[in-house]
């Protein structure tokens, strides 16, 4: 808003905005900027070039939401504003998808009553998702861990005219974001001594998080193959391979990884290697998820404890399907 238009009271100036716009449709801008009262009376017509002010009549409705509002010059970019720009000026159509028909708006001069303003869950449920309830397998507007509620919706997450610039119109940037409800998950990557580092190589919770997605595991991005996101960077840990370790076909790198950060080397779910072997590959119960090492390995032995000194393709192998090489 400008200071000239919170100057006024709508109930006066009614038809002396209307002859605003006209004046502002001319091109006298000067004018048009002086305090109300030096305008000429409503019913006076200035003295205008005739052509523009046919112009001017002609054109219904001559305001537009960007005569008062700044919000209107910011949206010339915004992805809602696609195809609705005319001479380089956002159409008032743009803004009343989400606002609904502004026409009694500027009629009564701005009437803060006579315009709907998305608020909270109502406002998501009833104006996002008439364009944005695009379900899939991964995703849900409706029924995921981020489904609308007063809690949390789009617009908590989301700004539509303060995201500066941000991708996907955020509201903060994503590990803020994020962090405003899971700060025990920011500060593991933050405090852990083995973890990712956020914002390096463009690492951030949505990296391996779907934020509209569906509960558990479908929340987590996946690669074509379906395989957890982690082998989008780290491909060679991925296969195929001739030898696929059954960990990684049956379970998937965080069976093993912590994916938030670990006090242990290589973000291992365990202290030492052995003990995260060890839990899938029991030397002692035949019912276990993985074989059972075969009886030389002497496990009370340190030099099998370290079962990736032999067992150096942990990951998979092409060659052997002990994963020795
Ligand atoms: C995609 C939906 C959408 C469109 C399109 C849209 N707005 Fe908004 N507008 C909102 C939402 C949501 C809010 C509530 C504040 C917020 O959450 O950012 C809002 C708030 C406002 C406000 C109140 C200021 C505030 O921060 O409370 C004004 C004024 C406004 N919009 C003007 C416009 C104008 C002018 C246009 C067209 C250029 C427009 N809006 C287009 C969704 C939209
Ligand atoms: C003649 C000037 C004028 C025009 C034209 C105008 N508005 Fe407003 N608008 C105002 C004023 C004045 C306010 C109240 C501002 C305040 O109190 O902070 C307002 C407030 C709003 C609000 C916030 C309402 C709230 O509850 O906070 C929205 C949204 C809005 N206008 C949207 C629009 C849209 C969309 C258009 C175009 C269809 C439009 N305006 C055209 C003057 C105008
Ligand atoms: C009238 C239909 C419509 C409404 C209502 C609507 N949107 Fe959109 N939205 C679109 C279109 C169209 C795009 C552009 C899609 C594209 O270009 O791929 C878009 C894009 C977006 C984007 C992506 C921006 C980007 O940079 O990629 C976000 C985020 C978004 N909308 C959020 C919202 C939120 C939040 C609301 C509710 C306040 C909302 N939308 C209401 C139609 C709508
Ligand atoms: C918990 C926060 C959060 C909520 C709630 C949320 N979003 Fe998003 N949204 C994001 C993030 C983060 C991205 C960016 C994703 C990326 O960079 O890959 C995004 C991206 C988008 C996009 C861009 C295209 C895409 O799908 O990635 C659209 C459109 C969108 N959101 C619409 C919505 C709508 C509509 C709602 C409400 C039903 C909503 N969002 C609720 C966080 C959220
Ligand atoms: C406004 C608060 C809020 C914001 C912001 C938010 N979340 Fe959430 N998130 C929730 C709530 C509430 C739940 C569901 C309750 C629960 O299961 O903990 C949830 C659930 C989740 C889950 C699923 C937890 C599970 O047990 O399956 C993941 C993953 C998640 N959020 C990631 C994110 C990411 C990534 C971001 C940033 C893009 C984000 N959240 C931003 C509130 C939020
Ligand atoms: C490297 C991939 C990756 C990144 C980056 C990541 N997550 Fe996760 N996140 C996961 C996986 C995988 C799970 C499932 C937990 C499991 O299986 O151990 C998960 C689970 C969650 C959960 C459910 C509760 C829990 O702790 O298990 C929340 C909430 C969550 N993540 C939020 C976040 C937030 C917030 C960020 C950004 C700071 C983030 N995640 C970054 C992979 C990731
Ligand atoms: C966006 C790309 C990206 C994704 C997704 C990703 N990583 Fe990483 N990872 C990296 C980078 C880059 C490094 C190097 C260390 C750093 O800078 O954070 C790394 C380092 C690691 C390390 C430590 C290496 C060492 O020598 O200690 C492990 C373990 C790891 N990632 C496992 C995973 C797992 C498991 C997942 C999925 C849950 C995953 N990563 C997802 C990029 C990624
Ligand atoms: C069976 C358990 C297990 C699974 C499953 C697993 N890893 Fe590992 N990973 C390890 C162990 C153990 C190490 C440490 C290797 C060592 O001690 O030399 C490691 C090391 C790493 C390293 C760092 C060392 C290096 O060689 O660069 C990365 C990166 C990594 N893993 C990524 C992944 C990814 C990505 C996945 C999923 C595709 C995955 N891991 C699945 C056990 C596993
Ligand atoms: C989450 C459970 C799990 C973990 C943890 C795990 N494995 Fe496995 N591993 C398996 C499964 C399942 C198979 C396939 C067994 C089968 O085919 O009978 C397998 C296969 C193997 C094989 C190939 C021989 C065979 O029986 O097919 C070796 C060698 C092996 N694992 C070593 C290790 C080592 C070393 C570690 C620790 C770094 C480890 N495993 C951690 C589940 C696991
Ligand atoms: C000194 C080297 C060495 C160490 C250390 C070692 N292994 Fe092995 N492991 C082998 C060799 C060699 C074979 C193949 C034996 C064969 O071909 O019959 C094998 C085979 C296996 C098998 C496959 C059994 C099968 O049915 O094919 C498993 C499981 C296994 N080891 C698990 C482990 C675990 C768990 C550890 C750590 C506690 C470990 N190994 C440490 C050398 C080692």
């Amino acid at each position: 808003m400008t200071e000239r238009d919170k100057s006024m009271t709508p109930k006066a100036t009614g038809r002396l905005l209307l002859l605003l716009v006209v004046v502002l449709f001319s091109g006298a801008t000067v004018v048009a900027q002086e305090p109300p009262a030096t305008q000429p009376p409503a019913q006076e017509t200035p003295a205008e070039p005739p052509a523009t002010q046919e112009e001017a009549t002609a054109e219904q409705p001559a305001m537009s939401c960007g005569d008062c509002h700044d919000q209107a010059r910011d949206f010339l970019h915004n992805p809602h504003a696609r195809g609705n720009v005319e001479n380089g000026v956002v159409s008032n159509g743009a803004c009343e998808t989400c606002h609904g028909d502004g026409t009694a708006h500027m009629e009564g001069g701005g009437d803060k009553a006579q315009i709907t303003v998305p608020r909270g869950r109502e406002g998501a449920d009833g104006t996002c998702l008439m364009c944005h309830d695009t379900t899939t397998h991964k995703k849900s507007p409706r029924s995921g861990v981020h489904a609308n509620s007063s809690a949390v919706n789009c617009l908590s997450c989301h700004s539509i005219h303060k995201s500066e610039n941000r991708p996907a119109l955020l509201a903060k940037e994503t590990e803020a974001l994020c962090a405003t409800c899971h700060s025990t998950q920011v500060a593991a990557f933050r405090g852990k001594p083995f973890a990712h580092r956020l914002g390096r190589g463009g690492m951030s919770c949505v990296s391996c998080h779907e934020p509209h997605g569906r509960a558990g595991r479908e929340n987590i991005r996946t690669v074509a193959s379906g395989e957890i996101a982690c082998a989008s960077c780290h491909r060679e840990k991925h296969g195929p391979f001739v030898f696929e370790h059954g960990a990684v076909s049956a379970g998937d790198c965080s069976s093993c990884h912590e994916p938030h950060g670990s006090t242990n080397a290589h973000q291992l779910k365990r202290a030492t290697v052995a003990q995260l072997c060890l839990e899938c590959h029991s030397p002692t119960q035949m019912a276990t998820a993985g074989s059972q090492p075969p009886s030389f390995h002497n496990i009370s032995n340190p030099r099998f404890q370290n079962c990736t000194t032999c067992h150096v393709a942990v990951h998979g192998s092409n060659r052997s399907p002990q994963l020795l090489k």
